[in-house]
């Protein structure tokens, strides 16, 4: 008997091929989900059990890196799946479901990705066939709106099944082993957080970018856009983490009071400020890693308005961040896929090097989420020598790299971690409604802005780092995107 089910709605699709089953391979492969754990997933095509596992082997063989291939471990997970085809616009079918879910003593977690118009008659279902009770949790996946208004739809369907506190909001982001590392930099070492403030922070950048296009997802994607894409959820949880407080604990509320009070001092970009305070862009053609690749509206087939880049100056009005710009950036088809924030401390207050030729650059402090994992922090060193010439003085690397620095642990994505914690009930690192619903408000109005000014993003060509006013946009404070 299954002790504890994880039914995965979704089965069949990109995100459950490319992610969920290969992280669930791996969390079974490495003893971390208990024995009886059976997991159960639904989609509409009508497979049997043994077609979902064969899909599975096929995606395990695809998508897992080769040193994980273990036939023998992929037989003994294949054997937890089982697959019950559901139409979840039809309440008949959840009886079916519930019925195959079975008993499930120690408790249910649902990790629900599915089309905004399913949410709710899938909760309604769930609801009728008895899977909402105490013991269920569910995990959603973006995405989880497409403003304010569409997110608290969601939210009021989801919430009449279930309370907050068995709600898990997904932001893969913060299953990212450096994100929750910029944690322990901030609050486990006592030189950073004396400078972590106006006065000494001249500047955050937040860059997201990525060399892929549109990548089949055209209807998705077009209708989204960058910021709705990768800002309101994934970029302002960056933000949250680097210009909060410390929170009193380690614990989901602690951390999750934080971050929602950055989110609702965010200085609003309207409709005044939204022409001198972001910028959107669309690529046009171009040449991805050496190869010539179309335009966005060439892969989409038709006119679209959609932005696939945008930059924005933001601001953080709390007395702690006061006078400091956070710029924010992202973009499909970019010259590099680099995800950093990248924090420009201010100069010293005085040179005594001067007289003697010596040049000084401020301090930096790198933390590369992707591809790398690494924090970087530059200092001024001088340059062996005599001086005899004068005092030449060298930016110098002092480099955490978590790569090297714990080489025995095995890199794990960011999916390994949120379905562990949503299988054990641990909401910590999952987004809280009052911070979706301000991260909702903010972008909201910039996109209010951008309609006001009949803004329209500016092509850019593939493979550059987006229109030029996103450089102008940063250099008109002097300040230079760090690429
Ligand atoms: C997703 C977006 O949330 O994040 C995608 O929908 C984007 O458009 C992806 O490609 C990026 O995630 P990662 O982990 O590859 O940086």
């Amino acid at each position: 008997m299954a002790c504890e089910t994880l039914l995965l709605f979704g089965a069949t699709g990109d995100l459950a091929r490319r992610m969920l089953l290969p992280s669930l391979f791996v969390l079974h492969a490495d003893g971390l989900v208990p024995d009886c754990l059976q997991i159960v997933g639904t989609a509409r095509s009508m497979l049997s059990d043994a077609e979902w596992r064969t899909m599975a082997r096929q995606a395990l063989a695809q998508f897992l890196p080769p040193d994980r291939i273990d036939d023998a471990q992929i037989t003994s997970f294949v054997e937890r799946l089982r697959y019950q085809p559901l139409d979840a616009s039809q309440p008949e079918g959840f009886a079916a479901l519930a019925d195959k879910i079975g008993d499930s003593p120690r408790g249910i977690a649902i990790f629900l990705s599915t089309a905004p118009q399913l949410f709710e008659p899938t909760i309604a279902g769930l609801k009728a066939a008895g899977l909402t009770g105490e013991n269920v949790r569910i995990g959603l996946e973006k995405p989880l709106g497409r403003d304010l208004a569409s997110s608290r739809a969601i939210n009021d369907a989801v919430a009449s099944a279930f309370p907050e506190e068995r709600t898990f909001r997904i932001d893969h982001y913060l299953g990212k082993e450096t994100v929750q590392n910029l944690l322990a930099l901030r609050f486990a070492n006592m030189m950073f957080e004396p400078l972590w403030n106006a006065n000494g922070i001249d500047h955050v950048q937040i860059t997201v970018s990525e060399t892929v296009g549109l990548e089949g997802r055209i209807d998705f994607y077009d209708e989204a856009g960058a910021l709705r894409d990768m800002v309101q959820n994934h970029m302002l949880q960056l933000l949250a983490l680097v210009a909060m407080e410390p929170p009193a604990s380690f614990d989901a509320t602690a951390i999750r009071d934080e971050k929602v009070k950055v989110l609702r001092s965010l200085r609003r970009i309207d409709a005044d400020s939204a022409p001198s305070h972001s910028v959107i862009g669309q690529y046009a053609p171009g040449a991805s890693r050496g190869e010539a690749v179309p335009g966005y509206t060439d892969e989409l087939g038709k006119a679209s308005h959609t932005e696939t880049f945008v930059a924005l100056k933001a601001h953080v009005d709390n007395w702690r961040w006061q006078g400091v710009p956070f710029y924010l950036r992202t973009g499909k088809r970019l010259p590099s896929r680099q995800s950093e924030i990248f924090i420009q401390f201010k100069q010293v207050p005085y040179s005594i090097f001067a007289k003697r030729g010596g040049r000084l650059k401020a301090n930096k402090l790198v933390i590369r989420l992707q591809p790398e994992e690494y924090i970087r922090l530059l200092v001024m060193a001088k340059e062996p020598g005599m001086d005899r010439e004068g005092i030449t003085l060298r930016e110098v690397p002092l480099d955490l790299s978590l790569t090297h620095a714990f080489a025995g642990a095995r890199k794990r994505i960011a999916y390994e971690r949120l379905l562990l914690d949503l299988i054990e009930g641990d909401p910590t690192l999952f987004v809280r409604r009052d911070e979706v619903e301000a991260q909702w408000e903010w972008i909201d109005a910039i996109r209010a802005g951008w309609t006001a000014n009949q803004m329209e993003p500016k092509p850019y060509g593939a493979g550059s780092w987006g229109p030029s006013a996103a450089i102008a946009l940063t250099e008109r404070d002097g300040v230079s995107w760090h690429d």
